[in-house]
């Protein structure tokens, strides 16, 4: 529903000029709420008012409302943004801060919806141009609004010149998440370039907070990173050309003692898989600002009389029940809202096929009978999907050669891909293929064809990363050669799964084909046409999922999850190591989107020795895969990983689409961490405890459960491991909440798992 409003906003603006004729009888008149309601949708609708008396606008989801108005300078300024008011509560017009200071103007430490940067504006700006005679001044006011049934788009206009800035507003009822952007357009005669252009700008108020972002690195993806909102800005960006391992797009602050369970805790999120900014910042007079979007870094969008640039979308949420509130909305809303859905729009994502992947079992070394064999071991453990990574295509013997040319090596498999294909199918499974369209080997048939067709800056090196280097995918022609490739691969075989991988980030991003000024649209351009091609690849072949790999974790946001089914978190698969990675993961992302793969012990990474058992269950937290070198695996071991397969099966709605409740967290080195979630009817429940290295004798603290209901009755039954000698078999949600579920007593030593299902009587 969200992702349909923005397209059909022309379609409203006729209805809501009728609306707002009768809002202001309504004022006139002085009847009836100061807030209309202008929709009415028969549960929680969003409800989305204007008072024309005030100039407040007003948007109000499940348990949240946000407030903004303009103030008598015509500013448009937020007003108040948390838990949902009253209906008939109204707020008086927006008043802007006082000149504290000859050094503190007003129009600066005024929390602006969206400022421009000029007159004496100290803060993040949301949006800097540069005017064709050099003014580079820009200072926006109100200028006129439409209200949508679950949203508003209000225009502004520059004091004098003719930039028009649209930010457009919508309320997701059930979440109460906001889904916000900009529409900037030129009708000067000339052109204007764009230096900076944010989505939206949030505000606080002064308070304590903390700011929590999720950091990392190559295989050291989604470490929690949590700090104290100090004065001056804390700056989380990507500056790669994609979303980048180091810095992910999302943020929550947290109010005074909030904590997993309790308090106000506000976040957010960028759907947008290019470059990008989100600057967190305590003004001088202790209120917080966010502000995020394009990465300014060397940006320039020159747009033309009479164009326009849309930004991302920034998503913001409000919760009252602490950080694991806010993500328990997030998941929800990212189920319902932005994954695809490819069986029909009301239809909720389907749980992930359990799949086999290759990769580290064999790497390059793909061929037809190594295939089949791993294929025949895997269906025999129960897996859905098998996947066939790199490997397969072109000269491709290693990460020297191949990319580009998607062509299949004749020598690997000599009659193609079919063979394999209908082995698979044969066996009961579905069939993936491994990816990575927009990278090019200097070794390759296209490179030697093409070599303009790369990021570069003519006369200058083109730095090499795994001996690969970037298409312009801004290209038109780029563009129309990787949808026309992919197009063709899915249309000669029968594929039901795309793993799109992308393993460097870009050095020298000339764009030569355009004149000097406008060669950074390249930082637009690229995710856009990304984003074309797998929009096109969708309507072409609905059926086709996609995963969304960089190395692991290096592309996983809002934007892409609007294509991809799911995400390959991180190249690190050491079971102890991925708790904390996907404790991490589960703050911003939905477990649904979760790819967890049991790889072999010792793992490559740390040289850890690990039993199956234990790998099997920190992947069962997620959408569970294998991607162990099964051709090896002996009768136990494969007996282990069918029996958990078969499990997993019965209960994974509940663990990728559930409430997660993150009981005690793997992170800062704790002994011990837990996990439950909670089906959305509270009819099942399935909760994981991990053991890291207990130290002096310590016992598994009890796991008090969460979401329960609290009069119904649940039974207990273990998945893996045992419950202490004497716990009931059957109990109600009051007492697994009050009392808790307690682990048996040899529930110590190092690396151990164990995993529960309760079901309601
Ligand atoms: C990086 C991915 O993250 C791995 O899973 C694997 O697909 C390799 N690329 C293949 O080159």
């Amino acid at each position: 529903m969200m992702r349909a409003n923005r397209k059909n906003q022309k379609e409203y603006t006729s209805k809501m000029l009728i609306s707002r004729v009768a809002l202001r009888l309504a004022a006139a008149l002085m009847i009836g709420p100061l807030f209309m309601i202008t929709s009415s949708l028969p549960a929680q609708p969003p409800t989305v008012g204007f008072d024309p008396a005030s100039k407040v606008f007003r948007l109000d989801g499940d348990g949240v409302s946000y407030a903004f108005g303009v103030n008598p300078r015509g500013e448009l300024q937020q007003i108040y943004w948390g838990g949902r008011l009253g209906a008939a509560d109204s707020f008086p017009q927006a008043q802007p801060m006082p000149e504290w200071a000859s050094f503190d103007a007003s129009y600066s430490t005024t929390p602006q919806e969206y400022a421009g940067w000029g007159g004496g504006l100290f803060v993040e700006p949301a949006l800097k141009v540069t005017f064709a005679d050099g003014n580079r001044d820009l200072v926006l006011h109100y200028e006129s609004h439409t209200t949508r049934a679950d949203g508003i788009d209000v225009v502004l206009k520059d004091i004098e010149r003719k930039i028009y800035v649209t930010l457009h507003y919508t309320m997701e009822p059930q979440s109460g998440i906001l889904a916000r952007s900009a529409t900037i357009e030129n009708r000067e005669a000339q052109p204007v370039t764009v230096e900076q252009a944010a989505a939206a700008a949030w505000a606080l108020p002064p308070a304590h907070y903390m700011l929590n972002y999720l950091t990392g690195r190559w295989a050291g993806e989604w470490t929690l990173t949590q700090e104290t909102i100090a004065p001056g800005a804390r700056v989380i960006e990507s500056r790669r050309g994609t979303t980048g391992h180091q810095a992910n797009p999302w943020f929550a602050i947290q109010a005074g003692n909030t904590d997993e369970n309790h308090g106000d805790v506000w976040f957010g999120a960028l759907a947008w898989s290019g470059s990008w900014r989100i600057t967190v910042e305590q003004d001088q007079l202790d209120a917080v600002r966010v502000t995020g979007g394009f990465n300014p870094f060397d940006f320039g969008y020159v747009l033309h009389p009479g164009e326009r640039l849309e930004t991302p979308m920034f998503y913001g949420g409000y919760a009252s029940n602490g950080l694991g509130g806010a993500s328990r909305k997030l998941h929800r809303f990212e189920i319902d809202h932005i994954l695809p859905h490819r069986v029909s729009a009301d239809t909720a994502p389907k749980p992930r096929p359990v799949i086999y992947n290759s990769w580290e079992a064999t790497e390059f070394r793909v061929d037809e009978p190594g295939q089949m064999a791993l294929a025949e071991k895997a269906a025999a453990l129960g897996v859905d999907r098998f996947v066939m990574d790199d490997g397969w295509f072109g000269q491709r013997k290693d990460d020297h050669a191949g990319l580009g040319d998607w062509y299949v090596n004749q020598q690997k498999f000599p009659h193609g891909l079919k063979p394999l294909i209908d082995k698979v199918h044969s066996l009961g499974m579905d069939f993936g293929l491994w990816v990575e369209p927009e990278m090019v080997n200097p070794d390759s048939d296209l490179y030697r064809k093409h070599p303009d067709w790369v990021l570069n800056f003519p006369g200058r090196p083109r730095s090499e990363q795994r001996n690969q280097l970037v298409l312009n995918l801004a290209r038109s022609d780029v563009r129309d050669y990787v949808l026309g490739l992919l197009d063709k691969l899915l249309t000669e075989n029968d594929i039901a799964f795309l793993k799109w991988d992308y393993n460097r980030n870009w050095s020298e991003p000339g764009w030569d084909q355009l004149p000097p000024a406008e060669q950074k649209k390249v930082y637009v351009e690229f995710t856009r046409n990304l984003y074309s091609i797998l929009a096109e690849l969708g309507r072409k072949h609905p059926k086709v999922e996609l995963e969304s790999c960089s190395g692991g974790g290096g592309r996983v946001d809002l934007g892409i999850l609007r294509y991809a089914d799911e995400v390959w978190p991180s190249d690190n698969t050491d079971p102890f190591d991925r708790l904390t990675q996907q404790d991490g993961f589960t703050y911003a992302y939905t477990p649904q989107v979760m790819m967890a793969w049991v790889t072999d012990s010792p793992h490559w990474l740390n040289k850890r020795s690990t039993t199956l058992s234990y790998r099997m269950l920190s992947s069962m937290q997620g959408s569970l895969g294998i991607g162990a070198n099964i051709a090896k695996w002996n009768g136990e071991e494969m007996a282990t990983a069918k029996r958990l397969i078969a499990a997993y099966h019965q209960v994974q709605p509940t663990i990728v689409q559930g409430e997660l409740y993150r009981l005690i967290s793997p992170r800062n080195g704790s002994e011990f961490s837990a996990t439950q979630t909670v089906s959305r009817d509270k009819s099942q429940s399935v909760v994981f405890a991990f053991v890291h290295s207990t130290q002096e004798g310590r016992l598994f603290p009890i796991l008090r459960l969460k979401g329960l209901d609290p009069a119904q009755e649940y039974s207990l039954s273990p998945i893996e491991g045992k419950a202490r000698a004497g716990t009931p078999q059957v109990a109600s949600g009051a007492w697994w909440m009050n009392h808790g579920l307690e682990m048996n007593e040899g529930f110590r030593g190092d690396f151990q798992g164990a995993a529960f299902r309760l079901d309601r009587k």
